[in-house]
């Protein structure tokens, strides 16, 4: 049976769309991306979205005077469409612990080696650290800002000289490759969380 993904995200969404791509190349089984969600009209995520022909929801932050009201609409319309599983791409919203509980394991990408260079800009912000290693990480959502457990890591070099327009292809690069593996494994029901710890559960062993 298929894991029905919402896919939430607020900019560029070129994350997206390789979660698309390696969904129709078969890459991502048993996920199946039923509808991108969008908090900020105008976002080029979203008319990638429809042209890929994937539901593109608009849910514009300034229709909604609190977070409760926003995340009240958006669990009504994750509930109406059967979604099993969320992830963010590029979703520049907190969500709130009462969200958490109603879709508890939420996979977030992040453009940087966590714990190191959390928040909105963790490219810009290991560049001017002057960190000689970067990376990507895929993880947990928990209440904190890209604090939770860990699923997968991929170092990136910075080299001497490297600017935001040289660094930022290659992070991205490593994303639209190990997103959609993150999606396909939790969606299989592969990854159990032992503490801090995401371990690959291997359905042939014996527990
Ligand atoms: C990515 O770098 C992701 O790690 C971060 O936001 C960016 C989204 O890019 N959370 P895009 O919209 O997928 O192109």
């Amino acid at each position: 049976m298929a894991t029905r993904v919402a896919v939430l995200a607020s900019g560029t969404g070129s994350n997206f769309v390789a979660l698309v791509e390696a969904q129709r190349a078969g890459r991502m089984d048993p996920a199946q991306i039923v509808v991108m969600v969008c908090n900020r009209p105008g976002a080029a995520v979203i008319e990638r979205a429809r042209g890929l022909g994937v539901e593109a929801l608009v849910l514009p932050d300034e229709d909604y005077d609190s977070r409760e009201a926003f995340e009240a609409e958006l669990i009504e319309a994750l509930r109406d469409r059967g979604v099993d599983m969320i992830v963010l791409a590029g979703f520049m919203r907190i969500l709130s612990p009462k969200f958490l509980e109603a879709f508890p394991r939420i996979i977030n990408v992040h453009p940087a080696l966590l714990p190191a260079f959390p928040g909105k800009d963790g490219i810009g912000d290991a560049l001017a650290y002057g960190v000689h290693v970067t990376g990507v990480t895929v993880h947990y959502v928990d209440a904190g800002i890209d604090t939770g457990p860990i699923i997968m890591q991929e170092a990136v070099e910075i080299t001497p000289g490297e600017i935001r327009e040289t660094l930022a292809p290659r992070i991205h690069a490593v994303e639209h490759r190990l997103l959609p593996r993150a999606v396909q494994l939790e969606a299989g029901g592969r990854l159990r969380v032992k503490g801090r710890r995401v371990v690959l559960f291997d359905p042939e062993e014996t527990l």
